[in-house]
């Protein structure tokens, strides 16, 4: 059985994530999307708000399971059996971002990694662009599932009810 693994941070998911798991899963038996835990980012969605995310998007791939990851990824491929991670490439500036990375979990366990050009309807969607400008009131309905999209307004109408709050920050 051909087992890929789609890693990545999910904050939140979005069609650019979906287009690549779903190119995936149709070259490999099996793909398991690993949602990194990213110690080092304060992110918008925890970590089982964003597996949650990502199981619903998911959900009519029958052959695509979600999981949380934490340490190296490449240990973890070894562990769940996957020989291939499959990572979605925008740019050139991705690529050279992810080769280095590619490289180092090769020599860790011998994963391989497969990129796959994004597809040019989704080549500028990024989480982070998408927080910045939902946070800011632009339209990004476009770029998310809808429940995603409900997700993110909700999370930042949160926030900015804090914000409002007396003490809130
Ligand atoms: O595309 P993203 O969202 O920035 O990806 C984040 C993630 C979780 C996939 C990445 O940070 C990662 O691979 N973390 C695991 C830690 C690790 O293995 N580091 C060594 C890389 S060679």
């Amino acid at each position: 059985m051909a087992r890929a693994v789609c890693p990545g941070s999910f904050d939140p998911i979005t069609r650019g994530h979906l287009d690549v798991i779903g190119r995936a899963a149709r070259q490999f038996d099996e793909v398991l999307v690993a949602v990194g835990r990213n110690a080092g980012k304060r992110g918008l969605f925890d970590i089982d708000e964003r597996v949650a995310m990502v199981a619903e998007a998911c959900a009519d791939w029958p052959t695509v399971r979600v999981e949380a990851f934490d340490g190296l990824l490449a240990e973890f491929c070894a562990a769940r059996d996957a020989s291939c991670v499959v990572k979605g490439v925008r740019s050139a500036a991705d690529y050279d971002y992810e080769l280095p990375m590619a490289r180092m979990n090769a020599r860790l366990t011998g994963v391989e990694t497969l990129f796959l050009p994004a597809a040019p309807e989704w080549s500028f969607v990024s989480s982070s662009l998408v927080r910045e400008v939902a946070a800011l009131g632009g339209d990004v309905t476009p770029y998310l599932t809808p429940a995603v999209a409900a997700a993110l307004a909700d999370r930042l109408a949160d926030r900015h009810g804090d914000r409002d709050t007396p003490g809130g920050g």
